[in-house]
């Protein structure tokens, strides 16, 4: 089933019920400093109404969704949508003060919408790894009301990424190159090409898209040290599934390399590598 979009699917389902959800889930706090750069900016640009109902899709352990709370207040609504039993429990134990926000597993290709009303829907992140993008946007258009407002952030391509870049090719000094993804293969950089996006949200039913660049300072140690970045960048991303199943002395030595490429960027408090995001905007035609 490798290869399809149910095999994608499953595979997604699988990494982030698993190892990734974890990881995720275990690291939560220095993830969410990580990628601190992108909420502020993500939420100025998607502009949650006060009293409106919104959706955060693959909302994960919940940063932007507590954050979305906040900002349409208790004569709100918040829905936060993610697959990952781990990540959804810790975002539950986030929305604890705010009764008008739940979450719910379920798979945005499948999860029944249509009585939400939504006028906005929010991801960070977490519309690159569908199985079937094309079936997931037209589910997820039901939860829109007409004209209601999708923005989300993606990360453009890996080689304007230098926080997941560096570490690859310090991991390639040691372990052969990954295959080159399958157009349709759901990861990171799933949605760096607008062309391929703007395909796939017009086909479900979404106005074209409009395509901002955000460059930001990705902060790989969270405020920590060396070692901590050396750690985030060896357990994410395409490093993580280039080291996947190498043998304990390669590995060893992939991260010792890992370790030497990040050592220039190391600062008093911090490890800064640029990174590159699309935050996109189209609408429910
Ligand atoms: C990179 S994480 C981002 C999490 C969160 N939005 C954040 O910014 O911290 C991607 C998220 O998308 C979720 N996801 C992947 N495929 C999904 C699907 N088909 N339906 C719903 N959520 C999905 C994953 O479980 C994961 O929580």
């Amino acid at each position: 089933m490798t290869g399809t979009a149910a095999g994608f699917n499953e595979d997604q389902r699988t990494r982030w019920n698993g190892i990734d959800g974890e990881y995720w889930t275990r690291e939560q706090e220095r993830m969410d400093r990580t990628l601190a750069p992108v909420l502020g900016p993500l939420l100025a640009f998607a502009e949650p109404r006060e009293a409106s109902a919104v959706i955060d899709i693959g909302c994960g352990s919940g940063a932007t969704t507590v954050e979305l709370a906040r900002a349409v207040g208790p004569s709100g609504r918040v829905l936060g949508i993610d697959l990952s039993e781990p990540m959804l429990n810790r975002a539950r134990e986030r929305l604890r003060g705010f009764a008008h926000a739940v979450c719910i597993a379920g798979d945005a290709a499948e999860v029944f919408l249509g009585d939400i009303g939504a006028e906005l829907m929010v991801s960070r992140f977490g519309v690159m790894f569908f199985g079937n993008p094309a079936a997931a946007f037209s589910n997820l258009r039901t939860g829109l009301v007409p004209g209601g407002r999708l923005r989300f952030a993606c990360w453009r391509p890996i080689h304007e990424n230098p926080w997941l870049r560096v570490p690859l090719d310090a991991v390639y000094e040691h372990v052969p190159r990954l295959p080159n993804p399958d157009p349709d293969e759901p990861g990171p950089f799933a949605f760096a090409d607008p062309d391929r996006v703007a395909g796939i949200l017009m086909a479900a039913g979404f106005t074209a898209p409009v395509f901002t660049p955000l460059d930001i300072q990705m902060d790989l140690a969270a405020g920590g040290t060396l070692e901590d970045a050396v750690s985030q960048s060896s357990s994410i991303g395409p490093a993580k599934r280039a080291l996947a199943n190498q043998p304990d002395e390669v590995r060893a030595a992939a991260v010792e390399s890992i370790r030497r490429a990040l050592a220039p960027f190391a600062a008093r408090s911090g490890v800064n590598l640029p990174g590159a995001v699309w935050l996109v905007a189209a609408d429910r035609a």
